[in-house]
């Protein structure tokens, strides 16, 4: 037999010592850039630009800070007051209740010296606390960020489990189907086709915070509706919770033939 789940067990361990050794020591230099890092890149992107995985799903698209326009418009403080309070009507959600103020200034100022002005390279050393495994700085350059996973939901809200597997079976496992495999019945008619939960780019991708939004905004171009009309945020949060536990961070099933299979997985 081979071994496959103490591989995945190791990985999993790995994964949990890297969160450990990225933790930000407090007000260390690197601070800022960590918080982005964990709360702005998954959609503002890695190098402020606006490029990222998230932005497909959302019907507007976060913004490009090193843009001619984010230039003119974007001041430190009206960045600050953004995080803080969120942009209406946008997947920008507000931070206050997740971040101090402290954090939020030294957020702004970050984004503002190292995007907005493009100055930020030479005062701003890359995250720090990857010094203490090595290579893994190499790795930063050339691979793009892990999502990060553990991500909770926005401005303070709390999923609960079992109201949103009720609103899944009653609004998305029509498309998405019942177990989260993109099969539902209408799905057949329907393209683009319906997300897929269970499938390892749903499953790299899809945080609390990115299940959120693309739920509250919809998606362009397909039939995925925007939610924010006619559910509350609260429904929205519960929903987005249902789908990360109950698929995109369970474990996968051996023999669903959505999942790829684990050579060796015993069935
Ligand atoms: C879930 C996706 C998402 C996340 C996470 C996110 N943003 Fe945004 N952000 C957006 C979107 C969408 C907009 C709206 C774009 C627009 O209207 O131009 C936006 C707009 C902004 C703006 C410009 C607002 C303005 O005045 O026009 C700033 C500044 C900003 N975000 C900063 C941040 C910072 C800092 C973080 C991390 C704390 C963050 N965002 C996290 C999606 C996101
Ligand atoms: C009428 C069919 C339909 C319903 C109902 C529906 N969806 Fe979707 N959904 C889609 C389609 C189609 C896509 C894929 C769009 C694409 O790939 O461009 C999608 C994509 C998504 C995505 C991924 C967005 C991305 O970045 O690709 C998420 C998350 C999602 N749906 C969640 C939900 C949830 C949660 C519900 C219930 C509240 C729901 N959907 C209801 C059709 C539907």
């Amino acid at each position: 037999m081979k071994p496959t789940w103490w591989w995945q067990a190791l990985i999993g361990l790995c994964m949990a010592l890297d969160a450990l050794a990225g933790a930000p020591p407090a007000a260390a230099a690197g601070d800022a850039a960590i918080l982005y890092h964990n709360y702005c890149s998954v959609c503002h992107g890695d190098k402020g630009d606006g490029r990222s995985r998230a932005t497909g799903a959302l019907s507007t698209p976060p913004r490009d800070f090193t843009s001619a326009a984010s230039r003119q418009e974007l001041t430190r403080e009206r960045i600050a007051a953004v995080i803080a309070h969120g942009k209406a009507g946008t997947a920008m959600v507000g931070w206050k209740t997740q971040l101090s103020q402290a954090d939020i200034d030294r957020l702004a100022e970050h984004v503002h010296q190292r995007f907005v002005l493009g100055q930020g390279a030479a005062g701003s050393p890359a995250i720090s606390g990857t010094h203490a495994h090595g290579g893994r700085e190499a790795d930063a350059a050339s691979t793009p960020p892990q999502v990060d996973m553990t991500a909770g939901l926005p401005n303070g809200l709390k999923g609960d489990l079992r109201r949103g597997g009720a609103f899944y079976l009653a609004n998305c496992a029509t498309c998405h189907g019942a177990r989260g495999d993109g099969q539902g019945p209408r799905a057949y008619f329907i393209n683009p086709k319906p997300r897929n939960f269970l499938s390892a780019d749903s499953r790299a991708r899809f945080n609390r915070l990115v299940l959120y939004a693309a739920v509250s905004e919809g998606r362009l171009g397909s039939e995925m509706p925007a939610w924010n009309k006619v559910a509350t945020p609260q429904q929205m949060a519960d929903v987005a919770e249902y789908v990360f536990r109950s698929f995109i961070t369970a474990p996968a099933v051996a023999g669903t033939s959505s999942v790829p299979a684990v050579a060796g997985t015993p069935r």
